[in-house]
């Protein structure tokens, strides 16, 4: 089997903070403090291997019936981090962008997501996304709902409805499909992330927690896909 190029782009569901903190004693949102230093660390030292886009699950449209403690202790890293990236974005290589719906975040909080994805926009490193308040059926009901206004104006006809049209209306256009989902923590789930863009992805589950992910980890599951026969529900010589 020819050896197959590296995904261009990945899709990380960042699973088991809170499982991290319970097995040391630790408050949740500590676990949350170490996964965010988990994919610092991760984009640090994933330039060079060649993934293009990575696109992280930082917080879910279910994700507000947690806590209020745990809630505002995610939302308070995400500000931090994205004041950082800010801080850093000059001698930085990383475009940031958002995919989610964020008119329920705080206003500072998307006045920040804002400007730190204008001042990163040119950036030619890893294109990292964050999903925040995204949900897979909660982005494509939004995406819906566009090409219904612009039918109903005139623009569009139904029969201009295709599968490219509605990927074209999604938040994470026009970032290419991710071809591979890591979950961390050993869960066999979806859990609404991607599931329009993800429907060809090759998924890859370790039992790692998420703080606990290392670029090595990130590596073998890279080979794992590599090693992968992607058939896009065709034989394998009739690849997409
Ligand atoms: C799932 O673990 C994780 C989350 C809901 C939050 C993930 C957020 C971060 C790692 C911060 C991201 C930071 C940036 C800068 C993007 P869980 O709490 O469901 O774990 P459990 O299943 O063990 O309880």
């Amino acid at each position: 089997m020819a050896e197959k190029q590296v995904p261009e782009h990945i899709g990380i569901i960042m699973d088991g903070n809170g499982r991290w903190a319970k097995k040391r004693l630790l408050p949740r949102v500590m676990g949350h403090s170490q996964g965010a230093k988990a994919l610092d660390n991760l984009l640090n030292s994933a330039k060079g291997l060649g993934v293009k886009h990575i696109t992280v699950y930082a917080f879910s449209t279910e994700n507000w019936k947690r806590a209020e403690d745990e809630v505002s202790g995610i939302m308070g890293i995400l500000r931090e981090y994205i004041n950082k990236y800010f801080r850093e974005y000059a001698d930085s290589d990383f475009r940031v962008d958002s995919i989610g719906d964020l008119s329920r975040l705080s206003p500072d909080l998307q006045r920040d997501i804002a400007q730190l994805k204008e001042a990163s926009k040119d950036k030619t490193g890893i294109h990292l996304t964050i999903a925040m308040n995204y949900g897979g059926r909660d982005e494509i009901k939004r995406a819906v709902r566009k090409i219904a206004e612009e039918v109903k104006a005139g623009i569009l006809q139904p029969e201009d409805i295709t599968e490219e049209l509605i990927s074209a209306h999604l938040d994470s256009a026009p970032t290419p499909d991710p071809e591979l989902i890591i979950r961390t923590s050993g869960e066999l789930r979806t859990s609404n992330f991607l599931i329009w863009q993800g429907a060809y992805a090759e998924y890859y589950i370790t039992d790692k927690l998420w703080p606990d992910f290392t670029i090595d980890d990130f590596k073998l599951a890279i080979d794992s896909y590599c090693k992968r026969d992607r058939r896009f529900g065709g034989r394998n010589e009739e690849k997409k």
